[in-house]
């Protein structure tokens, strides 16, 4: 199946098996916004369990917070958002759209790696197994001029993101020969900066009203709360605090469902040390952090750190974690080694003094940050399209199924009696009162068997059980695994010690260890 067709068959799943819903849909939805149906809200608190207890249980010097969203507006003066979290845009003045010029022109670098794939690949087929891939990568003049082309367009764009020159970012788009997806023209407006912050106001206006902002991220949250739970914690350098919250952000190129999106949510984690350590947290992290996607298990190729070239003023290392989505690797998660920006600013925009002091150096000083960022939408849309596979079955039919790790599927088990009657409802509700307290068990009587089990692999659910005549008399259950499809005899009351292991998510976090 082509990877555009995968996406977009992944997004009418969400929507078809109550995963996500276009948010205000009957008002005809509101851009870059989406709601979470009755299975995606279970997936998702399973993947932000996953991150929590990874954190917060299993580490002894991470804590958590939950901190509000509004927070007093100086601090985004403070931590540059108000001043610096901007967009570079350009309008196209025969559609009207508006896009992001630095995303035209990375689209346009991507352009230029793809025509070189396709180079490649056509010379692989046809020299078959003689075919060296490395030497014909460095040989063939095609793909040199290519990639000569391509690398002399990223250093040109580097430049002129470093800079945030926007003349320069237009005459890239002009020389490149952008033209507008939907216009197919190149009658474009200048490049203008654009804030990505929402506000609004609070308080009444009689009382006279204070501007404030909807959190662009949770990080500030923490560093705010630093010092109280440093204190009240007695936590001692290295440690964390982890955050999971909601995100706003009014981005303006909102594409690709919920992987941008003007409402999202973040789990961050700062974790403060000592000033010259840093560099050696910041690959502690990158290791921890890529062995948390890794356990997941969907295979080592699909995972790709890129260390960012272009670091902010404040960072001196950063990179990605990127997942290979439906339409190419994009990133999943940030990791920042942010020095200590963050707090000085705040230290100076409040006047409190934010200062660690080490009992081992007998002396003071403003704690360096490494931080790990990941959306919890988009860690979802990596988790359903690394999921979703539709299989070709030995009688001809063709099932969809959501091959979920067990511990995040938003249904554990589903209790199916073979009829409607003759008591076999009445026992399978017996099993799932027995078994709800201890994982989410459903119960369902409509429609075959053989529909049923359709509906529970559409939803990634690993296991099934159907009551039949024989349990009255045998108190024995078909257990039925998703991916195998084999079924075999159980007693119920060994369900709960075969079942409960394998979704747990202790499970899991034991792979994390
Ligand atoms: N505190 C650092 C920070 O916010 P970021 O790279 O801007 O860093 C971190 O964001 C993560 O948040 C990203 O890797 C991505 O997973 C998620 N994210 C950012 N913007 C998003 C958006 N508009 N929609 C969905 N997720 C987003």
């Amino acid at each position: 199946m082509a990877q555009e067709d995968v996406f977009k068959k992944v997004v009418s799943h969400c929507k078809e098996y109550g995963f996500v819903f276009p948010s205000s849909e009957i008002y005809d939805g509101l851009a870059a916004v989406y709601d979470y149906g009755q299975n995606g809200v279970e997936l998702k608190n399973n993947i932000k369990q996953y991150w929590w207890q990874s954190m917060v249980l299993l580490h002894d010097n991470i804590v958590g917070i939950d901190s509000a969203i509004f927070m007093h507006p100086t601090i985004w003066k403070a931590s540059g958002h108000v001043d610096a979290f901007n967009d570079p845009l350009i309008d196209n003045r025969d559609s009207k759209k508006r896009y992001r010029a630095d995303v035209l022109i990375e689209d346009q670098i991507a352009k230029y790696d793809e025509k070189i794939d396709k180079e490649v690949a056509k010379a692989a087929k046809r020299f078959k197994e003689n075919f060296n891939e490395e030497q014909y990568r460095t040989t063939s003049p095609k793909v040199l001029e290519l990639q000569e082309k391509r690398d002399a367009l990223h250093e040109r764009y580097s430049k002129a993101m470093n800079a945030m020159d926007l003349d320069e970012l237009r005459q890239i788009i002009l020389d490149e020969e952008i033209v507008c997806p939907i216009s197919g023209t190149r009658n474009w407006t200048e490049v203008r900066q654009f804030n990505l912050m929402f506000s609004t106001e609070m308080g009444s206006t009689a009382d006279g009203s204070m501007k404030v902002y909807l959190r662009p991220e949770t990080a500030q949250g923490i560093f705010v709360n630093y010092l109280n739970v440093q204190k009240t914690g007695r936590m001692k350098i290295p440690f964390g605090i982890a955050q999971i919250g909601k995100a706003f952000r009014n981005e303006i190129v909102a594409r690709q469902f919920i992987f941008r999106m003007r409402e999202f949510e973040q789990m961050e984690m700062q974790f403060f040390v000592k000033p010259g350590t840093e560099l050696d947290w910041f690959k502690t992290w990158k290791e921890t952090r890529l062995k948390w996607h890794k356990a997941l298990g969907f295979g080592s190729e699909n995972y790709r750190f890129h260390d960012h070239e272009k670091l902010a003023h404040y960072a001196n290392a950063a990179t990605d974690i990127e997942f290979l989505m439906p339409f190419g690797f994009k990133e999943v998660e940030g990791i920042h080694s942010r020095t200590n920006f963050d707090l000085s600013q705040h230290e100076k925009f409040s006047g409190k003094s934010i200062k660690y002091f080490d009992p081992e150096l007998g002396e003071s000083y403003t704690p360096y940050v490494i931080e790990t960022s990941i959306g919890v939408d988009r860690m979802f849309l990596s988790v359903l399209s690394a999921s979703y596979k539709e299989e070709q079955l030995e009688n001809g039919e063709t099932r969809v199924v959501l091959s979920l790790p067990p511990a995040l599927a938003p249904v554990k088990l589903a209790v199916l009696p073979l009829v409607k009657k003759d008591g076999l409802p009445e026992k399978a509700r017996e099993i799932v009162n027995e078994l709800k307290f201890h994982f989410n068990t459903q119960y369902d009587e409509k429609d075959s068997i053989g529909k049923r089990y359709r509906r529970q692999d559409a939803i990634g659910t690993p296991f099934c059980v159907t009551v039949d005549h024989e349990t009255l008399s045998d108190n024995c259950v078909t257990l039925r695994n998703r991916d195998t499809m084999k079924q075999e005899r159980v007693p119920i009351n060994q369900l709960n010690a075969i079942i409960a292991d394998q979704v747990s998510l202790t499970s899991l976090l034991k792979k994390l260890i």
